[in-house]
């Protein structure tokens, strides 16, 4: 009797301990959901509760996830979401009866190196998945690896006339996903970022207000990264995208809107000054300041231009004309972008924007269709420009890799992921791939130095 006690406290024991640590994992982070059931086995050993009526008691189950949709178990937690169902391991013991009503899957154990692992549980081998299963028996995807001991020392031990040898960046690999190697791809990371590459030469995302010029936000920011970056850091003007509103007013419509191409024209001819100098005024405040044009510049030989007039504000007299070369437009093909952006700096995209789009707070967006229902007024889109920083990739609820852009927006920095959105990357959502937009600045040596110059008199 006494030994019997002991060994359902040291049980007890173990289950309280893992889960409690599983359990806070969950609540603290909805993305480690997949690794956190790997380590949270609820119902180590089989161990039920066979008398709990715990689905029941909380009145009922949830469709699909909702980390939310939790009963006290022991002294800790377990789920009466569908979504617990994928691995077993945190459902409540009677979820699959009140929920399914279906008998409870046997939970089994695989062993491998001495360790004890749960259905549902996984580990890679070379490129194959293998997954506990219900029988206590590994099963493992059957590829072919693009690395396989056996060949390479069969190659090393013939006399062949050549080597073999492992590469760590090929192991792991498929023997499909090898044939299919882009080789420009394998230079390209899985996560890129401008603002890390260049710290403090790219600037934050802008807020356009009540101004539907995303055409002079873009262009305009697009162009300050890039003379940031041009001129390593020497010069890092944030452009005024109001010089652009106000001044370049040719086939444009200022706040109502307006194009890209006339925007690199006025760049690359006029030249801008910085936002310092000319700042941006609310419309609805100064519709006569909008639309005077407050500066004005003069060439002032081999393609240099100077401001004939001062900032529009009495604090700043740094009025220094910043041009741009002509911008050039690149494929649709995300690799060729993604290469853009890593070389040279951050670019301009053209989007479609849904409805939808304006409510976006986080993650990884992709239109969708909760208004569909909604009569056609509430179904809108425009188009809308945008800067495109970087890129990386996360899995979803499946563990399928997911694509995405990194942008910036120009609505405020409390507007989605601080100023910045990510949207599906590799099969133009919304159009954003379709029209790319780089530049150089027009930035010398001349102007190098004389910037350094200027600053160290300042
Ligand atoms: C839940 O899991 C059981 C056992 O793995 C499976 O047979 C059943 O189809 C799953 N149900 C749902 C709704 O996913
Ligand atoms: C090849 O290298 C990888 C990582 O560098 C290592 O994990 C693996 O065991 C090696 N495989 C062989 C067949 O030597």
């Amino acid at each position: 009797m006494k030994v019997i006690l002991v060994t359902v406290a040291t049980l007890l024991l173990l289950v309280v301990v893992v889960v409690g640590e599983a359990s806070a994992d969950r609540i603290l982070s909805g993305r480690a959901r997949v690794k956190r059931d790997l380590s949270s086995p609820l119902h180590r050993g089989g161990i039920r509760d066979p008398f709990g009526s715990y689905c029941e008691r909380r009145g009922g189950c949830c469709p699909g996830r909702d980390d939310q949709c939790i009963v006290p178990y022991l002294d800790t937690i377990c789920y009466c979401d569908l979504f617990c169902n994928r691995t077993v391991s945190d459902c409540c013991p009677d979820f699959w009866g009140h929920c399914l009503g279906i008998d409870p899957p046997f939970i089994g154990t695989c062993d491998r190196n001495g360790h004890r692992f749960l259905t549902g549980q996984t580990y890679k081998e070379n490129c194959n998945l293998c997954t506990c299963g219900t029988t206590g028996r590994w099963e493992c995807e059957q590829n072919a690896c693009l690395i396989e001991s056996d060949m390479i020392q069969s190659v090393n031990r013939g006399n062949y006339g050549w080597k073999a040898a492992n590469y760590s960046q090929f192991y792991g690999m498929s023997l499909d996903e090898g044939m299919n190697m882009d080789p420009q791809s394998q230079l390209l990371p899985v996560y890129f970022n401008a603002v890390e590459k260049w710290p403090g030469k790219i600037h934050e995302p802008l807020d356009q207000g009540n101004c539907a010029a995303s055409w002079a936000f873009s262009t305009a920011s697009v162009a300050s990264d890039r003379i940031a970056i041009q001129s390593m850091g020497h010069m890092t003007p944030q452009l005024s995208p109001q010089n652009l509103i106000s001044c370049d007013t040719r086939n444009q419509g200022g706040c109502a809107g307006g194009r890209i191409d006339g925007a690199w024209w006025f760049l690359r001819r006029r030249g801008v000054v910085t936002e310092d100098c000319y700042p941006l005024v609310q419309p609805q405040q100064t519709p006569v300041e909008v639309g005077r044009c407050m500066m004005q510049s003069r060439s002032v030989g081999r393609g240099k231009r100077q401001a004939t007039q001062r900032c529009p504000n009495s604090h700043n007299y740094h009025n220094d004309i910043y041009q741009s070369t002509p911008p050039y437009r690149l494929s649709s093909n995300d690799k060729e972008i993604m290469k853009e952006i890593m070389d040279n700096g951050p670019v301009q995209a053209i989007m479609e924007v849904h409805e939808d789009f304006f409510v976006y707070k986080s993650g990884i967006y992709k239109h969708t269709d909760v208004s569909l229902p909604k009569p056609p007024q509430s179904r809108k889109h425009g188009t809308h420009s945008v800067r495109i920083v970087g890129w990386g990739e996360e899995r979803d609820y499946n563990g399928l890799p997911k694509k995405y852009w990194i942008a910036a927006n120009s609505w405020g920095k409390t507007w989605g992921e601080d100023g910045y959105f990510r949207i599906a990357r590799g099969e133009n959502e919304c159009e954003i791939e379709t029209f790319v937009i780089a530049v150089w600045g027009r930035v010398t040596m001349e102007d190098m130095h004389s910037q350094q110059h200027r600053h160290r008199r300042n």
